[in-house]
């Protein structure tokens, strides 16, 4: 068994971390001139350079050993390959065969076989309401059926020929559901429900006020791993549902049929695009040798900042405002997939995931960044842009790409003063990545690439990146608490009991 990152390597990553104490971010890029090239990676239209890491060679190639010695090759294949990765529920993790075809594993190749399938199904019934006099579309759904379509039909509007608008409701605050149908005609919307389990509290009962809203249930459509609930529950028909599988998590599924609304707002064509995009990236990963596997650079990164440097608040900052939900859907993959306080052997393990989150420049540069620059806690960060600018505002994006840039350096370098106020420290590790164009394709890739980093954390970590237990604590209390908020019967808990209290005499 290689020694876990709480052993003998995370002892060696903390022992050059600790040599390289001293040494700042301005110190390894002007000693060593060659780094800004050596430590960049392009996959396609996608580059990275982690020259701004603090990092040198030395535990760099450390990094690179741990990575070996953890085994992350043969990982990569065992997720490739189907085999059971999602071990606390002995399930496979096969988000790539809903793209790609890299493995010969009967399982993977059964699995791609199905995703073509649903593929298929998934064109004709968008040809079918192409066809339609539907112009709008409500995607009902919640957590990653919902944050990925959101993200890329916010990213990509415009793109392709389609002709209709895309809305998405995921809250389970009635206020939500009013808001997006203001100003909606019934007669010509479709509503796609879209849950893997169809047992989500937001998504049914968000599904049932559509439904009467709707008054025929003819365009009413599912997404589900569990045709059956959507039958029994919505009346929803075969002919009106697509599949979903116990082997895609929720999070990692846009690549699905959770994917519909994405074809429905930029065409199958584009959605198809999206998924050439991602299997690039995964043919780059699953293909290439540690040392220029980008995925692998991100999350030896991640661990580095995390364990080396003992960060724990990772900002993600997308100078790209149709990136702008990306720090929102990153926050559900890496966070969902990473908060995990036991190794895959149920043993205790510290110093996982660290807080992401994140907004878009230059907007946030207004708000937060001053933390950032001069803020006692240092927060490492992910910074995204794009070369090519789709708008005919030429300045606004040399702009743009100033201030990316300039951040990227002024969080690096920081910039000494005699006055503390005015002094800015410095030494904040980021990245800078660079899409040559924001299209399909390229956001596909980009999107591909975070899956596999969060895979490696995992492996690196030991731990399980597949399951969630801790978000169903809360959805248990929820339902306890349902029947007491309508009035019927009492809770245990006294603070819960004052609150309900509060409840009833406003009510009356
Ligand atoms: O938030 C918990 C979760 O189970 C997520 O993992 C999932 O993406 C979301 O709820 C929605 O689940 P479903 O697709 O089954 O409605």
């Amino acid at each position: 068994m290689p020694p876990t990152m709480d052993g003998s390597r995370l002892d060696l990553l903390r022992t050059h971390a600790e040599r390289l104490g001293g040494v700042d971010i301005a110190q390894l890029t002007n000693g060593d001139p060659a780094r800004a090239e050596d430590f960049a990676l392009r996959v396609g239209p996608v580059y990275a350079n982690f020259g701004r890491q603090g990092y040198d060679r030395d535990a760099l190639e450390a990094l690179f050993a741990t990575a070996v010695a953890r085994g992350v090759p043969a990982a990569l294949g065992a997720l490739f390959d189907g085999e059971p990765v999602n071990i606390t529920e002995a399930r496979a993790a096969l988000h790539t065969a809903l793209r790609s075809d890299l493995s010969d594993a009967v399982v993977a190749r059964d699995a791609h076989a199905q995703a073509l399938a649903a593929r298929e199904a998934m064109r004709a019934l968008v040809a079918a309401l192409e066809a339609s006099d539907v112009t709008d579309i409500i995607s009902v759904g919640i957590g990653g059926s919902d944050l990925g379509p959101r993200l890329v039909v916010d990213a990509l509007a415009g793109v392709g020929p389609s002709r209709f608008r895309v809305h998405f409701l995921s809250n389970v605050d009635g206020q939500a559901a009013q808001r997006v149908l203001a100003g909606l005609d019934p007669r010509r919307t479709a509503v796609v429900l879209i849950s893997k389990s169809f047992g989500t509290q937001e998504t049914l009962l968000n599904g049932a006020i559509l439904r009467t809203w709707l008054d025929d249930d003819s365009r009413l459509y599912a997404v589900t791993a569990n045709a059956g609930r959507a039958a029994a529950a919505f009346a929803i028909p075969p002919h009106r549902t697509l599949p979903m599988w116990d082997w895609v998590g929720g999070r990692y599924s846009l690549w699905s049929a959770v994917g519909l609304p994405i074809a429905l707002a930029i065409g199958m064509d584009g959605f198809e695009q999206l998924l050439a995009g991602a299997a690039e990236m995964d043919a780059h990963v699953l293909g290439t040798a540690p040392r220029g596997n980008l995925a692998l650079w991100h999350a030896l990164t991640a661990v580095w900042n995390r364990n080396g440097l003992g960060l724990c608040s990772h900002a993600v900052l997308p100078y790209d405002e149709r990136l702008k939900l990306l720090p929102n859907y990153l926050q559900q993959l890496v966070m969902e997939s990473l908060g995990k306080s036991v190794r895959n052997d149920g043993t205790a393990v510290t110093g996982t995931v660290p807080v992401w989150w994140g907004g878009a420049g230059t907007d946030s540069q207004h708000s937060f960044f001053q933390a950032l620059h001069q803020g006692p806690d240092v927060v490492s960060s992910d910074l995204i842009g794009v070369i090519a600018s789709d708008t005919p505002y030429v300045e606004n994006h040399r702009a743009l790409l100033a201030n990316l840039f300039a951040q990227s350096e002024a969080f690096a370098l920081g910039q000494a003063s005699d006055d503390p106020h005015r002094s800015y420290p410095g030494n904040r590790p980021n990245t800078l990545i660079l899409l040559d164009a924001l299209t399909p394709h390229s956001l596909g890739m980009l999107l591909a690439l975070y899956e596999h980093s969060v895979y490696l954390q995992g492996v690196l970590w030991d731990i399980n990146p597949f399951d969630q237990f801790g978000v169903e604590l809360g959805k248990q209390v929820a339902s306890r608490l349902l029947p007491a908020l309508a009035g019927d019967g009492e809770v245990a808990d006294p603070v819960t009991r004052s609150l309900l209290a509060q409840v009833r005499k406003q009510q009356q």
